[in-house]
C-alpha cells in the first residue's frame, strides 16, 4: 500500500537527523507520489533557484536561453553591459512563447502578432494597437524575474522573495573558491560546432558525461583500468576539463599534472 506523503516526509526528515552511517535509501514511493510532485514543483522549482546556464554561454548582449521550469516558460538575456536578466518567455498580448531554444536577438518579437520588446523587457511596438484607447506601450513590460549569477552559473527563481543565491551558497564558495569557476568557459558547444552530427562526442568520453555523478566514477574506473591505458587517461583528462579558462588555462592545481595529456584527447586543455 502506498505511504501517505505526510509519513514520506516524515522518513526523510528522520534519515536527515542520522549519522551518514546509518543513512538509509528513499522510499520508494517517494519517487512517483503525485503529492510529492507537487510538493517539489511548489517548493523546490516554484521557491528555489534553479541553475539554467553559465555566463559564458551568454557573452554578449542579446544572447538569450530559453527553459521551463516545471510548466513556467522562461528566457534569461544578456542585456547591454555586464547584467543577465529572466522573464517569462510569454507575450503580454495573447500569451505566445516569444523565444525558443537559444541564440542571439537584437530585441524580442513575438512570432503572433510581432508585438516586439526592447531587451530589458519594455514594449517599444505593438502592431494596430494604436487604435485602441489609452493603449501606450510605455505602460507595457515584461514582469522580470530574479535572476543572479554566482561562479559564472546563472540562477533564476520564480520566488521574488527568495533569499539572495549567492547568500545561500556562502559556504559552498569558501570550499571552491580555488577553483576560480567564474572564468571557466564551457567547451562543450564548441566542440559541436562545425561537425554536421552529434558525432563530435567521440572526441571526448562518456566519462565526461558523469562529471557531476562522483558516486559513480570508482566503478567506471574500475572497469576502464581494463581498457587500454592511454584510453583511460584520454578519459580521466575529458572527465575533468569540461570546462576551461577564458584564458584558455585551467586554473586547478589538481588539474595542472595532467595537462600534458592533451594531445591524447586532441582539443580540451590549450
Ligand atoms: S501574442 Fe504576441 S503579439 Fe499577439
Amino acid at each position: 500500500m502506498r505511504q501517505s506523503a505526510d509519513e514520506l516526509l516524515r522518513i526523510i526528515t528522520d534519515n536527515a537527523t542520522r549519522d551518514v552511517s546509518e543513512a538509509q535509501s528513499l522510499p520508494p514511493d517517494i519517487y512517483h507520489h503525485p503529492d510529492i510532485l507537487q510538493l517539489e514543483k511548489e517548493r523546490l522549482f516554484g521557491r528555489g533557484w534553479i541553475c539554467v546556464g553559465r555566463t559564458a554561454e551568454m557573452p554578449d548582449p542579446g544572447d538569450y536561453i530559453c527553459f521551463d521550469i516545471v510548466d513556467q516558460p522562461v528566457v534569461v538575456i544578456r542585456q547591454k553591459g555586464e547584467s543577465i536578466k529572466a522573464f517569462p518567455n510569454v507575450c503580454l498580448h495573447r500569451c505566445s512563447r516569444l523565444l525558443d531554444g537559444r541564440g542571439h536577438i537584437s530585441r524580442i518579437s513575438c512570432p503572433y502578432h510581432s508585438w516586439t520588446y526592447k531587451l530589458g523587457g519594455q514594449l517599444i511596438g505593438a502592431p494596430f494597437m494604436q487604435r485602441t484607447a489609452d493603449f501606450d506601450t510605455a505602460d507595457h513590460k515584461l514582469r522580470e524575474l530574479r535572476c543572479e549569477s554566482w561562479e559564472g552559473f546563472v540562477y533564476v527563481s520564480l520566488d521574488q522573495n527568495a533569499p539572495s543565491i549567492a547568500g545561500q551558497l556562502a559556504d559552498l564558495g569558501e570550499i571552491v573558491g580555488d577553483f576560480r569557476m567564474a572564468n571557466y568557459a564551457p567547451v562543450y558547444e564548441a566542440m559541436m560546432s562545425g561537425t554536421p552530427t552529434g558525432s563530435a562526442w567521440l572526441k571526448t568520453s562518456w566519462m565526461f558525461i558523469i562529471f557531476v555523478e562522483c558516486t559513480r566514477i570508482r566503478s567506471v574506473s574500475t572497469a576502464l583500468l581494463k581498457i587500454k591505458r592511454n584510453f583511460f587517461r584520454a578519459a580521466m583528462l575529458s572527465r575533468i576539463t569540461m570546462f576551461r579558462t577564458t584564458r584558455g588555462r585551467t586554473v586547478s592545481r589538481h588539474m595542472q599534472p595532467i595537462r600534458g595529456l592533451k594531445a591524447i584527447n586532441g582539443c580540451v586543455l590549450t
